[in-house]
């Protein structure tokens, strides 16, 4: 068998780290396999990928076409104008890189196609040689995303599976795609080595300038990418409103990750958005940390804050797996994987005055922090082992070469 991956960038956010995951259960699982990725940038993930044995090349994405992104339609008037100029700017570049993926993956003649990313969801279904078969692995709903629903519905008859990353995005999944495209949804895994209860942690306050805080801080953090949708100033007001007999500290971890342009905030907005509300001092922005274990290790409370639904939330699996107590924002798949009051807080995407009152009750009680983190460690052994995901792809990636 081999397995030809598309990544639309080589930087590492959570579509990315899930496909990282997926590459090392199938490398324990099926050694025999052949595994190539062509990434459309370089990046962390093409190191790890090639540590990890597979067979990695950078095609890069001309830089119009890097840079287009569909947040900004269903906006105003004005950004679709914007939008629309830019497609046409992209339009030959990206004519030009499918001639030189077709070719690729004519070289490669892998038994399956699977793409990560959007652009390689339309590009890799355009590129892909006859009867080489090709499973979408969506990562995000594209129903709340006009352009790629669009784009997707066009090409849904040149894609043989797709994977979703819950059931909840499966749901939309099937909706965009229509009836002829087998939907399988599998949950994302996390690597239950790295992200443990014990291990290194990292100093959180020198990264983020701040004078080294007191031993009884409670340390709670979001750890995100700056996506506008993550969540960032919900949970800066919910520091700001914060009623707690405890000492916490807040931490924003993460930074602007991708190339598309508008859809991300950026550190010097939200420092702007703490001082407005009065927080100097009480939060530190530590920027993109590597070792995300070590970050999560430090905190004593990881909180998610997305105000749309989020189609899984890596980060809450991989808190859990650390042991420690989160709080979630409970829709979408991230409701999917968690049991609220059991492994996890909840609140409603967007209420800040919930996620607080959630944030003072982990703060000011050591033994629910303790409880819950166990609970959500146990829930991390069983659910999100990379062993089971390998299990669930390799039975979809068997079907699809076996199928007629
Ligand atoms: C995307 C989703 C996120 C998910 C990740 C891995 O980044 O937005 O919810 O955890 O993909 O599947």
């Amino acid at each position: 068998m081999k397995i030809l991956f598309l990544s639309s960038t080589g930087q590492t956010g959570g579509a990315e780290a899930a496909l990282l995951d997926l590459l090392a259960g199938l490398r324990a699982s099926q050694p025999q396999w052949a595994l190539a990725l062509v990434a459309a940038s370089d990046g962390p993930l093409v190191e790890r990928a090639r540590t990890l044995g597979v067979a990695v090349r950078v095609l890069s994405f001309p830089a119009s076409l890097a840079r287009l992104g569909d947040w900004a339609l269903g906006r105003s008037a004005w950004a679709r104008v914007r939008m629309g100029v830019r497609v046409l700017a992209a339009a030959g570049p990206a004519w030009l890189y499918l001639q030189r993926l077709r070719r690729v993956m004519r070289q490669e003649a892998p038994d399956v196609v699977h793409t990560n990313g959007l652009k390689m969801h339309v590009l890799g279904s355009w590129a892909r040689p006859a009867r080489t078969r090709v499973l979408w692995h969506l990562h995000d709903y594209a129903g709340r995303r006009p352009l790629a629903a669009a784009l997707l519905r066009r090409c849904a008859d040149r894609c043989s599976a797709v994977v979703t990353n819950s059931r909840s995005v499966a749901e939309d999944a099937a909706r965009v795609c229509g009836p002829d495209v087998t939907v399988h949804p599998i949950w994302n895994a996390v690597d239950l080595g790295r992200f443990a209860p014990h291990g290194p942690t990292v100093d959180l306050d020198q990264l983020s300038g701040l004078p080294a805080a007191g031993p009884a801080t409670v340390r709670v953090g979001l750890v995100a990418t700056f996506a506008r949708w993550k969540g960032h100033r919900v949970f800066l007001e919910a520091l700001a409103r914060l009623r707690s007999s405890a000492d916490v500290r807040g931490y924003v971890v993460g930074g602007a990750l991708y190339e598309t342009d508008g859809s991300q905030m950026s550190i010097e907005e939200l420092r702007r958005d703490a001082a407005a509300l009065g927080l100097d001092g009480r939060v530190g922005f530590t920027g993109v940390v590597s070792d995300a274990a070590a970050v999560m290790r430090t905190l004593d409370v990881v909180v998610h804050a997305s105000t749309d639904p989020e189609p899984f939330g890596l980060v809450i699996a991989e808190a859990m797996a650390c042991g420690r107590a989160v709080i979630v924002s409970a829709a979408g798949g991230a409701a999917e994987i968690v049991t609220a009051g059991h492994d996890a807080l909840t609140h409603t995407p967007g209420d800040a005055g919930a996620l607080a009152m959630a944030i003072a009750r982990l703060a000011d009680d050591e033994d629910l922090r303790v409880r819950m983190g166990r609970a959500g460690r146990a829930t991390a052994e069983r659910a999100f082992t990379r062993e089971r995901l390998a299990r669930e792809f390799v039975s979809v990636y068997q079907a699809l070469a076996t199928a007629s």
